[in-house]
């Protein structure tokens, strides 16, 4: 149980690692009706953006790809970060749901 001293540091670590990855949008009831998924799902994928895909990367900026773009990207990126295949739909479709909402009022 010695590790256990480590304990107290733990709040620190995370929000360190909170700065450490570039924001990404927050899931809003209105992506979750656009895309159809469910909130937790696409709150997950955010999340695996988050930890997976802004290491390499930064941040991505949504408004110039589409559905089609993502779906051709994302296995293949999903190899290069290791993803388990529920993780890697999760992050498909928080990224299709992203750019669906920086899509809005262009149609
Ligand atoms: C290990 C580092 C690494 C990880 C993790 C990673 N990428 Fe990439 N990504 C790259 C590199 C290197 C390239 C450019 C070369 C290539 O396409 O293989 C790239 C290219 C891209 C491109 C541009 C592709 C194109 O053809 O224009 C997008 C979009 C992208 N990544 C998204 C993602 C997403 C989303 C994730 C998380 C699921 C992710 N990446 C995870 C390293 C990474």
């Amino acid at each position: 149980m010695k590790n256990l001293r480590f304990l107290p540091l733990l709040p620190l670590f995370l929000v360190l690692a909170q700065c450490a990855t570039s924001p990404a949008p927050e899931v809003t009831p209105s992506m979750v009706k656009k895309s159809s998924v469910s909130a937790e799902r696409l709150e997950n994928g955010r999340q695996v953006y988050r930890t997976s895909c802004v290491n390499c990367h930064g941040r991505a900026t949504f408004g110039h790809s589409d559905a089609a773009y993502w779906t051709a990207v994302v296995p293949h990126m999903a190899d290069k970060a290791d993803l388990l295949p529920a993780d890697q739909a999760d992050v498909l479709n928080y990224l299709i749901a992203c750019q669906l909402e920086a899509d809005r009022g262009k149609d």
